[in-house]
């Protein structure tokens, strides 16, 4: 059982801020000026917009902890990666033929903003941007096999067998009744998949990682990305709209499948906090500086938003 619960606000994580200064500027360093087309202006408005960037901390906890030495600037295009191919997703993911909801991160969502033809394109133009800035990635302490390697893993999180295929089975899924295994499968796929990249895309740059070490960062990525999307179903049920700056209610509303559907709040709550012990355990047993890495595992299962 993991007690500590003061980690449930973001706040209450300062090592986070510091990191959120090198991310959002990359970002922005990344993304087209605000004032070139309609569609610049729909990604500035859909990209700094204070998510909780979740994704990229990832990246940059993971380089911290396996002491990367590669130039800053490379892992803070990788982190701006990882958060540009999740906001492109969470723009369609808004879309009326999809979850169909008016508010993100505590305004319109993009298509309400716009309109819906520029949130497809702008979610368009922000996913291969994503990858691109990959591509721009200069370090000799880089090898060309290494970002190909980086650019293959965001390329797949992103692709027919990851978020895409979990994003069409959960809009199938709806309005059905589908057995618990089916939806950790969901979840893995529409959000686990870009999670476990980030972890991993830092692994690649670790200069002979052993084997057994990948594996463990691999297993801790997938547990936190599912212990991710299951606090994410709780918050739809009992999160306050004011603080997660998104409707609730809105997977009861397209009955969709979710965790407290099939299982119950309780129920849902104490498998997230079993995956975020599991995911600590495997984290604690590495011979690496993961201290904030667990801080922010804590924080996925106890937050408000
Ligand atoms: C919401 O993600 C969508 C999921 C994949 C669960 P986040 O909770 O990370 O959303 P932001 O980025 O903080 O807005
Ligand atoms: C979104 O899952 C997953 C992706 C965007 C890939 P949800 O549909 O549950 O995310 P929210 O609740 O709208 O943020
Ligand atoms: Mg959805
Ligand atoms: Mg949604
Ligand atoms: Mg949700």
């Amino acid at each position: 059982m993991i007690s500590n619960k003061a980690d449930s606000h973001l706040e209450s994580l300062p090592f986070l801020s510091k990191n959120l200064k090198r991310i959002d500027r990359a970002i922005l360093q990344s993304l087209p000026p605000r004032n070139l087309s309609k569609i610049s202006k729909a990604i500035h408005y859909s990209v700094l917009n204070g998510g909780k960037r979740i994704r990229p901390q990832l990246v940059l906890l993971m380089a911290e902890a396996l002491k990367i030495d590669v130039k800053p600037k490379t892992v803070d295009l990788m982190a701006a990666s990882g958060e540009l191919i999740h906001c492109y997703s969470l723009i369609h993911d808004d879309l009326p033929s999809m979850d169909d909801d008016d508010y993100r991160r505590g305004k319109l969502s993009c298509h309400m903003k716009f309109n819906e033809a520029t949130a497809i394109l702008a979610g368009d133009a922000i996913q291969p941007l994503a990858l691109e800035i990959l591509t721009t990635i200069k370090d000799d302490k880089l090898k060309p096999e290494q970002k190909l390697k980086i650019i293959n893993l965001f390329a797949k999180a992103c692709g027919p067998k990851g978020m895409v295929e979990g994003q069409s089975r959960d809009l199938d899924a709806e309005g059905k009744k589908i057995k618990l295994e089916e939806l950790d499968e969901i979840h893995n796929l529409k959000t686990g998949k870009l999670i476990q990249a980030c972890v991993e895309s830092i692994c690649i740059l670790k200069k002979d990682l052993p084997k057994e070490h990948l594996r463990a960062f691999k297993n801790f990525a997938k547990k936190f990305g599912l212990a991710f999307q299951i606090k994410d179903d709780i918050l739809d049920v009992i999160g306050d709209e004011k603080v997660i700056g998104k409707p609730i209610k809105s997977d009861l509303k397209l009955k969709k499948a979710s965790y407290p559907s099939i299982i119950g709040l309780g129920a849902s709550q104490e498998r997230a906090e079993k995956l975020c012990a599991e995911a600590l355990a495997i984290l604690t047993k590495l011979p690496y500086k993961t201290d904030n890495l667990i801080k922010l595992s804590k924080f996925i299962i106890f937050r408000k938003k």
